[in-house]
């Protein structure tokens, strides 16, 4: 029989007899503790901070709480399966590492996407790899190793350079385009302007641009020759708004299927379906974009009843344990991302750090489905989970 994600206890336990305890933490207020004295305070606003005064984001994942799930006993779940069968992919779990656009600086050499990418390898977790990296889509990719990833699109205003982006993205090997929605603008954040603080604006992760040949066309100089230029010319040309009308020009520009982040109402998500959309991604960004919003979970079950099972359903915005990741599934997710814990832990422990991060969620998923009774992913959608109080 395979080993088990809740087999990582029993190394935890036995390492103990021997003296060793964890390197890292476990839990996520301990993680984000040590994260809080590791990083630097300009790096620590941009990934904690979120838009205005971060209800949003507080109640990504404190609305967790108010969802609750009945075990089941009597039940053998003395092997367990969460694997997933997604997008073209086949992944051993539902859960994959959120794109994050600072990735390359939460590690002290500033390739923070390659340890991200090696963590995936390892750990059999997807990465999805943002547009915003320190090094190039395809590096990343091949860093993933055998571990299928997805790359997420900050669709550029210049075609010639959004082509060449999803171009890269399929020739590289990437498995699926996941096209960002709501971040063409950036949110208004209080604690990067406080400190007047915006990474880009500084040159840092816009490797896949600054390599890109489109890009460069557009430069009278190599971003090597005059990277103040090259800042600028990304200015120019980041940030397209997207329609429902530029759909059909996306869908042109790859064979990869084309999953929608950022959808939150039900009838968008059946209107992308109808349009021949591939995966959509329940997400808020975590808070980061908008203020005043609801929490992204308790969106979920809406957009996940109007998909209907037609495409995967994507999910993000508060996951912080295996609790919630179960949760997740029980209310219509089939893969569910991690953002802000494991940019703790490569802060904390590069690509090491990650793997632990990541380890420690899957253990306690496995761990609850294995004490309350449900096998699979398939049970664990059955049991489903019930709103409390209100
Ligand atoms: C520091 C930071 C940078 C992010 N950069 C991106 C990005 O480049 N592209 C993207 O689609 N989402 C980005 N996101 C949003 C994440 O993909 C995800 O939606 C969010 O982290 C989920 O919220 P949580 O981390 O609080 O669970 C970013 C999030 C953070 C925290």
């Amino acid at each position: 029989m395979m080993g088990h994600y809740g087999d990582f206890q029993n190394e935890i336990y036995g390492a103990g007899l021997a003296g060793i305890i964890p390197q890292w933490p476990v839990d996520f207020a301990t993680l984000k503790a040590r994260a809080e004295a590791a990083m630097s305070p300009s790096l620590l606003n941009y990934v904690q901070g979120g838009c205005g005064d971060e209800h949003t984001q507080d109640s990504n994942v404190s609305a967790f709480h108010h969802w609750g799930m009945v075990p089941r006993m009597l039940v053998d779940t003395t092997t367990r399966d969460l694997s997933v069968a997604a997008l073209g992919m086949n992944l051993a779990s539902p859960l994959f590492m959120a794109p994050i656009g600072v990735t390359g600086l939460c590690t002290q050499d500033g390739h923070g996407d390659l340890a991200a990418a090696r963590a995936s390898a390892a750990s059999g977790v997807s990465f999805c790899a943002s547009t915003l990296a320190n090094d190039p889509l395809e590096a990343v990719h091949k860093a993933c190793g055998a571990t299928p990833a997805m790359f997420q699109l900050y669709t550029p205003r210049n075609p010639d350079v959004a082509a060449s982006l999803c171009q890269r993205a399929e020739a590289a090997g990437y498995k699926a385009l996941v096209v960002t929605l709501d971040t063409w603008v950036t949110g208004w954040r209080p604690r990067d302007l406080n400190a007047s603080n915006f990474p880009q604006l500084r040159g840092h992760v816009l490797q896949n641009y600054f390599v890109d040949p489109e890009f460069r066309k557009l430069l009278p100089q190599p971003p090597e020759a005059d990277p103040r230029a090259a800042v600028a010319a990304w200015m120019g040309v980041f940030g397209k708004v997207l329609t429902w009308d530029d759909l059909a020009w996306l869908r042109g520009l790859t064979k990869l299927p084309i999953v929608l982040k950022g959808i939150c109402h039900a009838d968008d998500a059946r209107r992308a379906i109808d349009l021949g959309v591939d995966g959509i991604y329940v997400s808020n960004h975590g808070g980061r974009q908008a203020n005043g919003g609801i929490a992204a979970i308790d969106m979920l079950p809406a957009v996940a009843g109007a998909v209907a099972g037609r495409v995967p359903v994507l999910f993000d915005s508060g996951i912080r344990s295996g609790s919630d990741v179960v949760k997740a599934v029980a209310l219509g997710a089939d893969l569910v991302g991690l953002g802000r814990p494991y940019s703790y832990g490569l802060a904390l422990g590069g690509t090491a750090g990650c793997v632990h991060v990541l380890r420690s969620i899957l253990a306690e998923a496995d761990l609850l489905m294995a004490v309350n009774g449900w096998p699979t992913l398939k049970a664990v959608r059955e049991a489903g989970a019930q709103r409390l109080g209100g």
